[in-house]
Formats: structure tokens, C-alpha cells, sequence
């Protein structure tokens, strides 16, 4: 028997003594007995993390599909699977019971199909929080498309990178999105980016604002008229468990973003088995994750896990501050939440507003809160529990990666005794290892060093599309036989994981990972710049700001500082989102630099930081003299 919802804390030690000494039967056991297979794998694990190729629950059959949606009819057919808050609270929410998220699931696959879309296909969707989100992601599952997922906030030359990369033949967009007060363009983000695409043949677009947009001729469609027509019945496609799922990009330290690949069977396990555990989910429970489906923690524990489990999971349109900051203990209160899960960034945000927009709301179904993207500081975390959990409601503080698929290191509530900022223990079959700089692993507790990852799981990515070379050297290049995973941390004494933060050029703003290449690529695209060199610093709300250090070209010299400020930010938004815009930018003449020409992004890191007392040796500089005027210049 499995020991699938852990309830206690020496459960949780020999659930993980287990999964460490016979992974295979610890994972095999619960594949078995929690999940619709269509035929049982061959072998649970075969792994060889030097080429490195991963396969779990390999020869098995299965459609996800059929494990979020079809098995749940006959027991909780008419039980909401999805609650959809819309962005204005005057218009009603929508419960989307099991049965009616089938027939939607199922008319939606077969417009897919109907328009050319096969197993193995990428469909990339560009959708705001609405229903159909949810349902295009279902249904491309359901007949073995690969979804291709590129958030809602992405311009379009990131959303063209995104289609090229992956060829993707379809995107499914809507004719535009709501964002607090603002409406936004979505489909017109779309022409552009398909434009510069080739494969793709066909853009379907959901109806949302209701804009007067305009229609290419034979390639784009508006959806609902085809759901119409569409048959609500298609059968699953067949998928081996170690299918493609899925492609979801994330930002590298150099380079193009990464797409990272999941598959089907050892992703489902693993994002069910960590939701039911992390958020001690129960049958009538009412669940909210705030993110975004178009990040990985929407598809893992919005749309997979959730659904997996039978859940009711909460689809939110809006902002948290729109009507106003009260806005998230609104929905609360009206949808009686049980689990909540955001980001430390946004707790950051509403901490600094009255507590009359917490205090007006009624929260005491809540049970247990959730907080994953960043670290979590020490105020954030008192905040949350004192006025939202009022102290009652354990706080899951998740450690995971776009590239894990799955929660990694987090309390399970009611058995793991939380820390503020730590996220505590790793959950069951996943072995974490602290290496230092000369690739020795630091055993002991009391100690801190780099990441990693010593074993397989099964919601690890299999590869980078299109670039497996580019995936072993990521991430199994660092550190022989283990994954890397870029960030630093540190073990307390009696075994506690805190996350000190990325140790490479990623940098996370807001919750969001953004590489420091692609940014500065486009400030260096402005024809007045020669060159530009970005760093994070701490920020109260967003944990992390970006601050740019950019050099000149002669005819950028005479021209208004604000005025270009200006433009390199909205070329940033062109090229990549508003979400990369920098909120400090620094003319400088120079840029430190080691002798082969390398940036010393140390040393502009420690000035934006304002830590100049520290700036270690500067003499084997190129050009030392540049440290004493960007210092002097400093804003
Ligand atoms: O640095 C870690 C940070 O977010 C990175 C992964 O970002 P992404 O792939 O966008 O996935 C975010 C959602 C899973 C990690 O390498 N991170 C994520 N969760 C935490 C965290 N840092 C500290 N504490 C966390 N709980």
C-alpha cells in the first residue's frame, strides 16, 4: 500500500527513508494505485543522468485526460472541477462542474483536431485567465498535441521566438484580455508575432472584450461557432508515459529562453501526489493558486495537479489590487477558499496597505497558505500568517522550478513545523545535495552551498526542445551525475532548506524569472547604445529590481537621460514585456571588465547594492579606473 496523503511528521520520515532506499517501489506503488493506466510500464525508472535520458513509468499507456476528467464523472460529475472569478467582480463567477469541463474539453479537442491537429503537433496558446485557458491545455492533451503555453504579458517578439522555436502550427489566442482597469490588445500582439512564423497555420481566437479586431482570411478563426459544431465526444489519444506533455520556456542565463520538455506519466504522478500532500487537500476543499496558467505553477497545481485529484481549483482573471487591494480576501471570503497560493511578492504588495482591506473579510475558511517563486523574507511571512492565516494556517512555503514540473522541498501542513523563509524539508523521492565550488557534495547539517539534485523524479523535464546538448549542459555539466539547479542554499541544523537565491544571471523579478542576456540584447538594439550590462537589487515589493548600467555611442551623448530612459524601456516591453522594464538605468562610460573581456557583473552587482566598501580586488581589471566614476555616477 502507498502511503499517498502523509499526515503526520514520522509518517513523513518513513515515507522519505522509503522513497530514498526503494524509489522504484515507492513511486511504482502509487502510479498503481492512484491513477487510470491504460497499460501498466515495463520498468518504473531507467535513468543515465550523463547523457542524460530519463524515463519513467516507460511502456505505459495512459491520456492524462482521462485521469483529471473522465474517471472523476461517475463519482463527482457535478461537482465544480473549475471556478472562474472574472477580473470585474460585478460579473458573476463561473462553476464549470466535471461533466460540463468534459463536454468543453471534448468539443474543444475536436476543433483541434478538425483543424488539422495531430499527436505530436505544438499548438501555442496565448490566452488570459478565462476558462478557455484551461480547456485548450486539456484538450490538446486529449489528443497528444504538445501545448506550448508563452504568458499573456509577453510581447510579440517574445511570443514569435516562442512559436519558431517549437514550429508550432496553431495558437489559440482571444480577440484581447482585462487586467484591472485596463483592456489589452491580445489578438493584435498575435498578427504581429505570426507574421515573422511560417508554421503556423491556423490562430483561433477566443471571444473575451468583445473588440472589433481584425481576421486574416483562412487563418484565423473565431472559436466558439466551431466548439459549436463540435461533437462533445473524442475519444483520448493513446500516449506512451513518456510522451511530450507539454513545452513551457523559461530564461536561461545566456541565450534564447529554454523550452522545456514534459512528459506525461512521471508529470502527472508526481504534480497529484505533491498537491494532495503540500496542501492536505480533502474532498470538499475549495483551492485558489493565484498564479498564472502561463507559468509552470498554473499548469502543475491550477490545471494538472488539482484536476488529477478531483479538486475545485479557482481560475482568477484579475489583479490583486483591482477594485482594490482587498480584493483576494474578497474572493476568499466569497468562494469560502480553503488553500490559498501565491507569491511572496504579491503578499509584499498588499502588506503595505491598510489592514482594513484584510480585516473587512470574513477568512476563517482558509487552512492552509502557500508561497512559492522567490524567497519568502522574514516580514512577508509573519504577515501572512498573523493576518491571513491568523496564525491557525500552516504556511507551505514550495520550493520548485519550471524545469522540476513538481514541488520539491515544502512543509506538508499539520506534519512539518514550519520556519519563516525556510522551506523546509524535501518532499518524498527527491535527494537534494549541497555541493561547493570544487564539486565536492557538503555533507552535515549548518552548512550552505549550491543545489542539487542527486536522483531522478518523475516530473523532472526530459530534455530542452530542439536542444538536448544545451540541456545537459545546464544542468548536468555542473556537477557530475546530478542536476543543477542554480540556485544557493543552506541546510540548518536539523536539516531545514532555505533558498538563498539564483548563484547564476538569472534574476527573479516579481516571481518571475528573467535571463539578464535578452535584456540587455534588446537595451543594445537602441541605436545610441554601445553596450549595457543588467544586475538585480533588492526591492521591498518585487524582491528584486533590475538595474542597468548603459554605455553611450557618440550620438546618444547630447541627448535628455530621461528621454532615453524612456525608449530603452519601451524597447525592453517590445522585445520582451513590461515585466523586464528596469527601474534604475545609469549612463556610464565604462564597464568593469576581466581581461578577456568578460563583464564583472560582481562588481556592478555590489554597487547597485550599495555595498562599495566591499568590491574586493579590483587591480587585475582591464580597466580598474571605470569602478571609481560608475560609483561617483551612481543613482
Ligand atoms: O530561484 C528559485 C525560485 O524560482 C526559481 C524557479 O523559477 P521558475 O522556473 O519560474 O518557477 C517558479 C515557480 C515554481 C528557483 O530556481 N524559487 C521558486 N520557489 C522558491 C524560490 N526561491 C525561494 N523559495 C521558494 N519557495
Amino acid at each position: 500500500m502507498s502511503n499517498y496523503h502523509i499526515k503526520h511528521l514520522e509518517e513523513y520520515y518513513q515515507v522519505y527513508r522509503k522513497s530514498l532506499r526503494y524509489p522504484e517501489v515507492f513511486w511504482g506503488e502509487i502510479a498503481e494505485e492512484h491513477f487510470v493506466w491504460r497499460k501498466l510500464w515495463d520498468n518504473v525508472l531507467e535513468y543515465d543522468f550523463s547523457k542524460p535520458s530519463i524515463k519513467w513509468f516507460d511502456g505505459a499507456k495512459l491520456n492524462i485526460t482521462e485521469n483529471c476528467i473522465d474517471r472523476h464523472l461517475r463519482i463527482r460529475g457535478d461537482k465544480t472541477a473549475i471556478l472562474f472569478e472574472p477580473n470585474n467582480p460585478d460579473e458573476e463567477a463561473q462553476h464549470i462542474t466535471y461533466n460540463q469541463l468534459s463536454e468543453r474539453v471534448n468539443q474543444f479537442a475536436n476543433v483541434l483536431k478538425n483543424q488539422g491537429i495531430k499527436k505530436g503537433d505544438r499548438v501555442c496558446i496565448y490566452l488570459p485567465m478565462i476558462p478557455e485557458l484551461a480547456i485548450s491545455l486539456l484538450a490538446c492533451a486529449r489528443i497528444g498535441a504538445i501545448h506550448s503555453v508563452v504568458f499573456a504579458g509577453f510581447s510579440s517578439t517574445a511570443l514569435a521566438t516562442r512559436i519558431q522555436d517549437a514550429s508550432c502550427k496553431m495558437v489559440i489566442t482571444s480577440d484581447g484580455s482585462y487586467r484591472g482597469k485596463k483592456t489589452i490588445d491580445l489578438k493584435g500582439i498575435v498578427d504581429e508575432a505570426v507574421d515573422q512564423c511560417e508554421s503556423i497555420e491556423t490562430v483561433l481566437v477566443a471571444k473575451r472584450i468583445q473588440s472589433d479586431i481584425r481576421m486574416k482570411d483562412g487563418r484565423d478563426k473565431w472559436l466558439q461557432p466551431l466548439l459549436d459544431e463540435a461533437s462533445t465526444i473524442c475519444e483520448p489519444e493513446i500516449m506512451d508515459a513518456e510522451d511530450p506533455l507539454f513545452i513551457l520556456y523559461t530564461s536561461g542565463s545566456t541565450g534564447s529562453p529554454k523550452g522545456m520538455v514534459h512528459t506525461t506519466g512521471g508529470y502527472m504522478v508526481n504534480t497529484a501526489y505533491t498537491f494532495k500532500n503540500v496542501f492536505n487537500y480533502k474532498e470538499n476543499d475549495v483551492y485558489w493558486c493565484t498564479a498564472d496558467i502561463g507559468w509552470i505553477t498554473g499548469h502543475s497545481y491550477i490545471v494538472y495537479g488539482p484536476l488529477a485529484n478531483g479538486a475545485t481549483t479557482v481560475m482568477f482573471e484579475g489583479v490583486p489590487t483591482y477594485p482594490d487591494y482587498g480584493r483576494f480576501w474578497e474572493v476568499v471570503e466569497k468562494h469560502k477558499i480553503t488553500q490559498f497560493y501565491t507569491a511572496p511578492t504579491a503578499i509584499r504588495a498588499l502588506a503595505k496597505e491598510s489592514l482594513d482591506f484584510v480585516d473587512k473579510y470574513d477568512l476563517s475558511s482558509l487552512k492552509v497558505l502557500g508561497t512559492v517563486g522567490e524567497p519568502i523574507n522574514e516580514e512577508a511571512w509573519h504577515w501572512y500568517n498573523d493576518n491571513i492565516g491568523k496564525k491557525k494556517c500552516p504556511i507551505v512555503d514550495t520550493w520548485w522550478q519550471t524545469e522540476t514540473g513538481g514541488m520539491m522541498i515544502s512543509p506538508i501542513p499539520f506534519a512539518t513545523p514550519t520556519k519563516p523563509t525556510y522551506a523546509t524539508l524535501p518532499l518524498p523521492g527527491v535527494q537534494l545535495a549541497l555541493m561547493d565550488e570544487n564539486g565536492q557534495e557538503i555533507k552535515g547539517n549548518q552548512v550552505d552551498g549550491r543545489l542539487c539534485v542527486k536522483f531522478p523524479w518523475p516530473s523532472m523535464a526530459r530534455t530542452i526542445w530542439g536542444n538536448h546538448q544545451r540541456y545537459k549542459e545546464t544542468y548536468f555539466s555542473a556537477y557530475k551525475n546530478m542536476y543543477f539547479t542554480g540556485d544557493g542554499a543552506l541546510r540548518d541544523e536539523v536539516g531545514y532548506y532555505r533558498i538563498t537565491g539564483r548563484v547564476d544571471d538569472v534574476i527573479i523579478v516579481s516571481g518571475h524569472n528573467l535571463g539578464t542576456a535578452p535584456i540587455e540584447d534588446a537595451i543594445n538594439e537602441h541605436p545610441a547604445v554601445a553596450e549595457s550590462a543588467i544586475v538585480g537589487y533588492p526591492h521591498d515589493v518585487k524582491g528584486n529590481a533590475l538595474y542597468g548600467y548603459v554605455i553611450l555611442k557618440e550620438i546618444g551623448e547630447g541627448r535628455n537621460h530621461d528621454n532615453l530612459r524612456k525608449e530603452i524601456n519601451q524597447i525592453i516591453t517590445e522585445h520582451i514585456g513590461p515585466i523586464a522594464k528596469l527601474d534604475k538605468i545609469q549612463f556610464t562610460v565604462g564597464l568593469p571588465k576581466t581581461r578577456s573581456g568578460k563583464i564583472m557583473r560582481r562588481i556592478l552587482r555590489k554597487i547597485a547594492h550599495n555595498e562599495m566598501d566591499n568590491l574586493g580586488d579590483i587591480s587585475t581589471l582591464l580597466n580598474p579606473e571605470v569602478v571609481a566614476s560608475i560609483i561617483d555616477e551612481r543613482l
